[in-house]
């Protein structure tokens, strides 16, 4: 029997602030009538214990503060069996926290106040072995781009939240995921780069491309949408997971849009990631 793949996640911890079931305000509007929770997040925790969660072995790279939400964003990290050896902690600041509206129909508005996710400087990072690394931008672009010269392994960068990066990291990278607004931020950019670029595509599935042109779809399975929080990581981590386990692009893109189909119908970022038996059971469906 062969070891099950090992992919380091290089990224954001943070504690979510949710406020659910109001509508998302306008700008300078109240709203009121929502109710509160708190959930572990950040893209980089979410995509590493999503890949937990679908049967692999996860180390969670990231910055953390020396403060009370530290544990509290770390706690189903910790649960889950990702290894968190390599969480530095500064004590000069805060954990990062994101403020989420969600509205009756699951759809969200974050902001996120980075705090110690935004202190991890590119000469901070040092990278366990692993089979597969996988970035986001909630950490400083020159780490991630660090991240990616370290590995000699599979490389994946989601590029959300959208913001400039060196063409030299679209060039290295063996997977790109973005949704419809990173990919139209990023533009014709995407369409030059050697490697995978999956598109999200919400609630209708996703797109894989290479060089422009595509090379699969998948459609989501319907579902009833709770919160959205989350499903992109989750897409983002099982489609690692999938490739790397040697499924066809058709099939790894397949059992990503099911993973994030089953994130969007329970409330929070981590306390939706699924299970690989749950993502099998809505594929099998
Ligand atoms: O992708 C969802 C995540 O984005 C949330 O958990 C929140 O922390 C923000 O980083």
């Amino acid at each position: 029997m062969t070891a099950p793949p090992r992919i380091v996640v290089v990224g954001s911890v943070n504690l979510d602030l949710v406020a659910s079931g109001a509508p998302l305000p306008k700008a300078g509007e109240t709203v009121t009538g929502a109710v509160f929770s708190r959930h572990p997040g950040g893209k980089g925790a979410n995509q590493a214990l999503a890949a937990r969660r679908l049967g692999v072995e996860v180390a969670l790279v990231a910055r953390v503060g020396r403060d009370a939400l530290a544990e509290e964003a770390l706690a189903l990290l910790r649960a889950g069996g990702v290894d968190l050896a390599g969480i530095a902690v500064d004590a000069t600041a805060a954990t990062g926290v994101a403020l989420i509206c969600v509205d009756p129909h699951g759809e969200n508005q974050i902001t996120v106040a980075p705090g110690a996710n935004a202190t991890f400087a590119p000469e901070l990072l040092v990278l366990p072995p692993a089979d597969a690394v996988v970035c986001q931008l909630e950490v400083r672009p020159p780490t991630v781009a660090r991240a990616a010269a370290l590995t000699g392994g599979f490389f994946c960068v989601n590029l959300a939240p959208a913001a400039p990066v060196d063409a030299s990291l679209l060039a290295r990278a063996d997977l790109i995921v973005v949704n419809e607004t990173e990919a139209a931020f990023y533009g014709e950019a995407l369409r030059t780069v050697p490697g995978l670029v999956a598109l999200t595509l919400g609630g209708q599935g996703a797109k894989l491309l290479r060089g422009g042109a595509e090379i699969a779809q998948a459609t989501a399975p319907p579902v009833d949408v709770v919160d959205t929080t989350g499903a992109g990581d989750t897409f983002v981590a099982a489609l690692v997971v999938g490739l790397l386990e040697g499924m066809t692009p058709e099939a790894a893109l397949r059992f990503a849009c099911a993973a994030g189909a089953c994130a969007v119908t329970k409330a929070g970022a981590q306390s939706s990631l699924p299970s690989r038996a749950e993502v099998e059971a809505l594929l099998a469906r």
